[in-house]
Order: C-alpha cells, then sequence, then structure tokens
C-alpha cells in the first residue's frame, strides 16, 4: 500500500502558484529525501500532506484516504521547520513537550496526565533522551532539541514520520547522530521516512535513501 499519494497537487498562496502539478507516491517503509532552494516550496508541499493546507487542485491521499477527511493524525508524526518564528518559547521541560503530542488522549480535562508522563519519560530514554527529561526545552542545543522534536512526533507511534530541514542549523557530529536515529527508526521499526533536507552529505549510509526528490520551479524531479 502507498503511504502517501500526492496526485497533480498545485497551490499557490497567492495568484502565483508554489507547486503546479505535483505528483509523488511514496511506499511504505520508504526513506525518501526532498532537497530544493529556498522558497522552492519544499515546506509548502510537507503542509499540504499534512492536511494544513489546501490543495487548489489534485489531491493528497494517507493510506489511501483523503487527507482532509481523516480525523486522526496519529498515524502522521510531523517535525516542523525551525525558525525564529516558531521557536518554543514558552518555558516547558522536554518530557512536557513530549506529553502535549499525546493530546488526542487527554480527555475531557485537556491535560496530561500521570500515563502521559510516564509514556513520554519512555519515549525519551528510548531515544537518548534521559539525562534531559526535566530540563528546559530551551536551554537545550539544536542538535537535542531537534532530538527532542523527533521523540515528540514519535510519541503515537506514527507510520509515517515528516521531517522539515531538521539538521539546519546543528553540528555536524549531531547531523549524523540525528540521521543515524532516523535510520534506526526506518529500519527496525518500519516508519515510512520524508525528509526535506539540504545535507544529504551528513547522511554516511546513502543506502538508506529510497528516493531522492529535488523541488525547482514548482515542480518536482525525481534526481
Ligand atoms: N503563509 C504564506 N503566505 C504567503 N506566501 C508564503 C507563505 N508561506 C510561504 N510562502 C511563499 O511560498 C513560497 C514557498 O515557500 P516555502 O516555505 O514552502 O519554501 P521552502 O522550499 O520551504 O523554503 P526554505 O528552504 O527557505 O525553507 C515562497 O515564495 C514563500 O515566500
Ligand atoms: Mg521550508
Amino acid at each position: 500500500m502507498n503511504a502517501i499519494d500526492v496526485k497533480d497537487l498545485s497551490f499557490g498562496y497567492t495568484a502565483e502558484q508554489v507547486l503546479s502539478h505535483i505528483d509523488l507516491s511514496i511506499k511504505e517503509g520508504e526513506f525518501v529525501c526532498i532537497s530544493g532552494g529556498n522558497g522552492s516550496g519544499k515546506s509548502t508541499l510537507l503542509k499540504l500532506i499534512l492536511g494544513e493546507l489546501k490543495p487548489e487542485s489534485g489531491s493528497v491521499e494517507i493510506f489511501e484516504k483523503e487527507v482532509s477527511k481523516i480525523s486522526s493524525f496519529n498515524d502522521l508524526g510531523y517535525v516542523p521547520q525551525v525558525n525564529v518564528v516558531n521557536k518554543i518559547s514558552f518555558p516547558v521541560t522536554c518530557k512536557e513537550l513530549v506529553s502535549l503530542a499525546m493530546y488526542e488522549d487527554f480527555g475531557l480535562i485537556k491535560i496530561p496526565k500521570k500515563k502521559h508522563y510516564q509514556k513520554a519519560i519512555e519515549q525519551l530514554n528510548e531515544m537518548g533522551l534521559r539525562e534531559y527529561i526535566e530540563t528546559p526545552f530551551n536551554e537545550l542545543s539544536g542538535g537535542l532539541q531537534q532530538r527532542t522534536m523527533i521523540c515528540r512526533a514519535m510519541i503515537n507511534k506514527p507510520k509515517i514520520l515528516i521531517l522539515d530541514e531538521p539538521t539546519a542549523g546543528v553540528d555536524l557530529e549531531s547531523k549524523e547522530s540525528l540521521f543515524e536515529l532516523l535510520s534506526s527508526l526506518n529500519k527496525d521499526k518500519d516508519v515510512t521516512i520524508v525528509l526535506v533536507t539540504h545535507e544529504l552529505e551528513a547522511i554516511k549510509d546513502k543506502s538508506l535513501i529510497t528516493k531522492h526528490y529535488r523541488l525547482e520551479e514548482g515542480s518536482l524531479e525525481l534526481c
């Protein structure tokens, strides 16, 4: 079964088209990289796949279901592009940040319960973040912040993990360690990965990547 099916997708924020007639199909278990220049529409494409934006024309299906008809997004994990605007500025520990991603399970009173914190702690341990469970997220290095964001995105055990430049502004060693983490999620846990990145050179084991696309001038080309 295809995990993601994008068909003849076009989109623009204004009259000007950012994406025009994009086709993309990703099978379960694939590790797909998407690169392309600044402003080429990579983040926009991811937001359309996640149903955050609505296509002008064309369609997006997740496991053969139209994205606009999906009610629970627990199958999709998303690590958004970090920039000055969406940096988390309120004080929150790693444990809290990861727990908050389980909001669909919180019940009537929309706050995490003990079991949610417990699950967050287990997941942080599993991803090598044991030391930072109670650390304020803001105090972590960029690499550890991204690792925490991946942990957060994985908390509901999604089948697909979508990442928007998770290694931007991170030193080489942390980049390699983040790619190793993605590699183990893909190989050992069968998570389908869609990775927007400029930094393919930091991926040591290229055999990991099943497809590499470039987005230029609104269209997607297989490299
Ligand atoms: N909310 C928005 N409203 C209007 N235009 C937008 C909006 N978000 C992005 N754009 C424009 O759409 C185009 C594609 O932006 P997008 O962020 O998808 O590119 P990108 O490939 O992710 O770039 P980068 O490599 O810098 O992250 C750009 O021209 C951008 O200015
Ligand atoms: Mg972007």
